[in-house]
């Protein structure tokens, strides 16, 4: 089975997972713990080289307070819980998004598993948090635009390669295939660069039930996938012509 290098997942419907239970929305997102791990040990378990969670929006600010302190714990917990685990398996674990906004206690434990997991050459786990995908676009074209400025670069040397390399998954294939749980068919300002050419698979499973069994069909969906990339099917070497 073709196995993507790099899956990126939105974990979708903790809130609606709680609602249909009638427990408060922090019961969904502490049971959607769970599923982080699962996705984490499946992908270590296949050799998957890069797993990118959208664990914060930019926009996920504007939620309730309590919701939002409550998700930042949440984090917290995680990475004191999980860090050794996550060590001892080689995971690379690096955050991406914008960290000004987050506690500093926060932001120290995130340094610190960055820092502690650096050299692991296992699963490149990145965990996306004050994240969106303009916000990176545009820190991107202001880095640049800095370096144009100060005359480190001409403009006419800017390529997709080096603006590429200015994004937060600076480094990485860009990701082969797309997962998102909780019933919504949108990309809600995640990876929108990296997304260019990536396979999506929508899942109406919530994400607290989200499962390895789920996943595996998200694999196989990608497996079935013949990727073009704007050329066309005797170009690829493909004998199989899907629409
Ligand atoms: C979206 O569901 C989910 C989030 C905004 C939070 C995701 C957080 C976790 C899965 C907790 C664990 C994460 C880590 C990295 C340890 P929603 O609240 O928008 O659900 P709804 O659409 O049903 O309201």
């Amino acid at each position: 089975m073709t196995l993507p290098r790099h899956v990126a997942i939105i974990m979708d419907g903790n809130g609606r997972w709680a609602a249909a239970r009638g427990l408060p929305r922090h019961a969904g997102h502490r049971q959607g713990v769970a599923p982080v791990r699962t996705s984490v040990e499946e992908c270590v378990r296949r050799g998957v080289e890069a797993l990118t969670l959208f664990a914060f929006s930019s926009e996920n600010w504007r939620r309730p307070e309590p919701e939002v302190s409550g998700l930042m714990g949440l984090f917290v917990d995680a990475l004191d819980r999980d860090l050794d685990e996550l060590h001892a398996r080689g995971v690379r674990l690096r955050f991406i998004g914008d960290r000004r906004s987050l506690a500093v206690r926060l932001q120290a434990r995130m340094a610190g598993a960055e820092a502690r997991t650096a050299a692991n050459d296992g699963l490149k786990l990145q965990v996306a948090v004050g994240y969106g995908g303009r916000w990176d676009i545009v820190e991107a074209a202001k880095r640049l635009a800095r370096a144009c400025a100060s005359g480190a670069l001409r403009p006419e040397e800017l390529t997709e390669e080096r603006f590429a390399a200015s994004l937060e998954l600076a480094g990485l294939p860009d990701p082969d295939l797309f997962v998102r749980t909780g019933g919504e068919r949108r990309i809600s300002n995640f990876l929108l660069w990296n997304l260019a050419y990536t396979e999506l698979w929508f899942s109406d499973c919530l994400w607290p039930d989200f499962d390895a069994s789920e996943l595996t069909r998200a694999f196989e969906f990608f497996a079935s996938r013949q990727r073009r990339f704007g050329l066309t099917t005797p170009q690829t070497g493909e004998t199989r012509d899907h629409a």
